[in-house]
């Protein structure tokens, strides 16, 4: 196929996803290059939270493939795409509010090992546990953090914290959906500088409504509308797409603040 291309890490051939009468995703075929951020846009109800569910193995596809790692995975439950490398974040992740963060942390990379949830209490006292999510915690800026409970932590402080739990399993690609969703300005930009960072060191998908952050960010952009690709590319392509503009930019001024 293309040569100039490596291998890519997530590939998904003709998915198809069905609710009854609607289709959440048709006939979608994408790909994700090893090292890329890779956004995924689109309006309400495209389909970009079905795809992700596909891709983690919440959602089941009534048809299609998806390739990770070079392997099939559409039919492997959860777990053991997360033992491969494919972590999700943000929409879904339920932290445990009376622990501390780096419990929560610690809890995460244990059960990633394959442990049982039951043997929690040496996830407290197992040293490379701590360590790996003490790890964890300092690369999402939370280090100093690590003792709080989490319900004492603020809103983006807990999307940190939910970054930091996705991280303790060592993925290959991070799915992230809407990280920005209800945070401030401050705590967004926070969370871009942190995406900036995290992005040096791993592959990732992020759905995001927020264009700004989007176009910041992207190394190519995938735009779904209906359930459907309508776009592929770089940012600047994206941004000229006649068809986008039309079916989701055209209305979204944040576009344009970007230079
Ligand atoms: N569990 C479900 N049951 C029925 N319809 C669903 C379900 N999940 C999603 N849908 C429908 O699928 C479409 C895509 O939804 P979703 O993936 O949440 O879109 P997005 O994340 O882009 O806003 C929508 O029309 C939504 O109503
Ligand atoms: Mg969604």
């Amino acid at each position: 196929m293309a040569d100039s291309l490596p291998d890519p890490l997530l590939r998904v051939d003709k998915l198809v996803r069905r609710y009854g009468g609607i289709t959440a995703t048709d006939n979608l075929s994408m790909e994700v290059i090893p090292g890329e951020l890779h956004a995924i846009i689109g309006p309400n109800g495209a389909g970009k939270t079905t795809l992700i569910s596909q891709l983690t193995g919440q959602v089941m596809p009534n048809s299609g493939t998806i390739y990770f790692a070079g392997r099939d995975v559409t039919h492997l439950p959860s777990y053991k795409r997360s033992r491969l490398g494919l972590a999700r974040s943000f929409q879904i992740t339920s932290l445990l509010k009376d622990f501390s963060a780096i419990d929560n942390v610690a809890l995460a990379a244990q059960a990633h090992d394959g442990h049982s949830f039951r043997f929690w209490g040496n996830a407290r006292k197992e040293r490379h546990l701590r360590d790996a999510a003490r790890a964890a915690l300092e690369r999402v800026g939370l280090g100093k953090r690590a003792d709080i409970v989490v319900s004492q932590l603020s809103h983006g402080e807990q999307r940190e914290l939910e970054l930091a739990v996705a991280l303790a399993t060592k993925p290959k690609l991070l799915l992230l959906d809407e990280p920005m969703a209800g945070l401030g300005v401050t705590e967004s930009a926070r969370m871009v500088a942190l995406l900036k960072e995290l992005r040096k060191e791993v592959t990732i998908v992020l759905v995001e409504h927020d264009m700004e952050a989007v176009f910041a960010l992207a190394d190519r952009i995938t735009v779904l509308v209906y359930g459907r690709v309508i776009a592929c590319g770089v940012p600047d392509a994206i941004r000229k797409d006649e068809e986008v503009k039309r079916a989701y930019l055209g209305d979204q001024h944040a576009v344009t603040r970007h230079g």
